[in-house]
């Protein structure tokens, strides 16, 4: 997909020529599909010839790279289509990606995409009829949606304000209890390292501003005297365990509880091995951001140690073993959720102009992709440039699917620690592009990320029951 795909021009030079005539690339398995819209020909059945077809071998090939460059370099609508389930020529590979199609479809709809220009089908090879009235229905949902001339802001366009989010629900950890932890921290390293269990400890130290805190490897007693505790230990530390940060030899790590959601996904993924690593989990009563107040993400985070760590430690002391036991339970209602219920309540058309207005102010710093431990790729997706899936330079167009493409490829992975978010120099919003995802995945499949280890990360699973409502009938 280099260069232009869509020889068809800006929308409104198409609605000049002819009136407006909607342009759909149709994603198709080679197998059921493609046979089907051969079919229809073979057998004279008339269809709209706004369809593009893009064969590939199954529809478990599909990328949403390749929905979301059709949209970026100016389809109107896209759809995808292949074997009914249980047809399929490599066994599952549909059923895979109805559930990869659910997600992508959720986050398109979230964005403000208008839900009438994504669509997915399946047709068999022998139903020519079929594709015929899939095609037709498809072109028409598209033509009433109009031109997709989203990529500029509209005169006068009022922008869209999140409400202002709740008191926080719990007092800060006084400094005596945060230096008490520090001091626990400190011993406990001191421990680990002059008894040669591991050979770097992972923790935090003072940054060179006041009050603030940095990660720290110990490597010997005296670096570990530098360890510390407090409200401003934001770092997943996690991103030192995994791909091209991955520090070696054995390590102790210190892990708040969502950090340790994310040693969970890196363990699922095959990306650490758990003998290399003594985890330390602390007892964290939250973290604050630059203003002071308690991050969002904390509000709802019973703070307490993962369930898998080695050792606890608070301001009591320090514990053999985690304390907790079950699934992390939330002590107070999330303040991003009632932020996606104000953006799910809008038009799709404020959404969109809420999101354009965010993806606009993108850098392409990538901070959000070197904080996060699960972004451990050693070429990203925005790297490759044959074939260039994600225009490099800053624009409308490559930031919004850049955005868009790295909250799909966190559904059902995020641990919801929210670094990426607060090391964005824009500040844009994803930790809600995040969370909307993650509370997807949950409701269609069932699955938290980051709880148990040895499950199958659940988009590169399915159920055959998996729910399907999105699929035309
Ligand atoms: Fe058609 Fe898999 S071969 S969907």
């Amino acid at each position: 997909m280099n260069g232009t795909l869509l020889e068809i021009g800006p929308p409104a030079a198409r609605e000049e020529r002819s009136g407006f005539e909607p342009v759909v690339v149709a994603i198709v398995c080679n197998w059921c599909t493609y046979a089907g819209a051969d079919m229809a020909g073979t057998t004279r059945r008339a269809y709209p010839p706004n369809v593009r077809l893009l064969r590939v071998p199954c529809t478990g090939r599909v990328s949403p790279l390749q929905v979301l460059k059709a949209f970026e370099q100016g389809a109107d609508g896209v759809l995808v289509s292949g074997c009914h389930p249980g047809d399929c020529h490599y066994v599952h590979g549909n059923l895979v990606a109805r559930r990869r199609l659910a997600i992508l479809r959720a986050l398109l709809d979230f964005v403000g995409l208008d839900a009438r220009r994504f669509h997915v089908s399946w047709v068999s090879a022998s139903e020519g009829v079929r594709w015929a009235r899939v095609v037709e229905t498809v072109t028409r949902a598209v033509r009433e949606a109009g031109p997709l001339d989203a990529w500029s802001p509209r005169d006068g366009e009022e922008p869209v304000r999140l409400p202002e989010p709740p008191p926080a629900p719990s007092p800060p950890a006084s400094p005596e209890e945060q230096e008490a932890v520090g001091r626990n921290l400190r011993s406990l390293a001191a421990s680990l390292l002059g008894e040669g269990r591991v050979t770097v400890f992972l923790g935090y130290g003072e940054a060179t501003l006041p009050g603030r805190a940095v990660p720290l490897l110990a490597t010997d007693l005296a670096e570990a005297s530098a360890l510390v505790w407090n409200d401003r230990c934001h770092s997943n530390l996690a991103v030192y365990l995994a791909g091209p940060n991955r520090v070696p030899g054995k390590v102790a790590v210190v892990l708040k509880a969502c950090d340790a959601r994310a040693v969970i996904g890196l363990q699922q993924e095959g990306q650490l091995r758990r003998e290399d690593l003594v985890l330390v989990g602390v007892r964290c009563p939250g973290v604050r951001e630059e203003d002071g107040r308690l991050a969002l993400k904390c509000h709802a985070c019973d703070g307490e140690v993962a369930a898998g760590c080695d050792f606890t430690v608070s301001a009591d002391g320090v514990e053999t073993g985690a304390a907790r036991s079950a699934a992390p339970r939330a002590v107070a209602p999330d303040p991003r959720d009632a932020a996606i219920a104000f953006l799910e309540g809008l038009p799709p058309a404020r959404r969109w102009a809420f999101w354009r207005e965010q993806f606009d102010r993108c850098l392409r710093c990538y901070a959000c992709r070197a904080v996060c431990p699960l972004c451990y790729c050693g070429t990203c997706i925005s790297e490759h440039h044959r074939p260039q899936w994600i225009p490099a330079s800053i624009g409308p167009r490559g930031n919004a699917s850049w955005n868009a493409i790295r909250a799909y490829h966190l559904a059902g992975r995020c641990a919801g620690c929210d670094e990426c978010t607060r090391a964005c120099p824009a500040r844009l919003r994803l930790d809600l592009l995040n969370r909307r995802l993650a509370l997807e995945v949950e409701r269609r499949f069932g699955y938290r990320a980051g709880e148990d280890p040895s499950a199958a990360p659940p988009l590169a699973a399915f159920r055959p029951e998996d729910p399907q409502e999105f699929v035309h009938a």
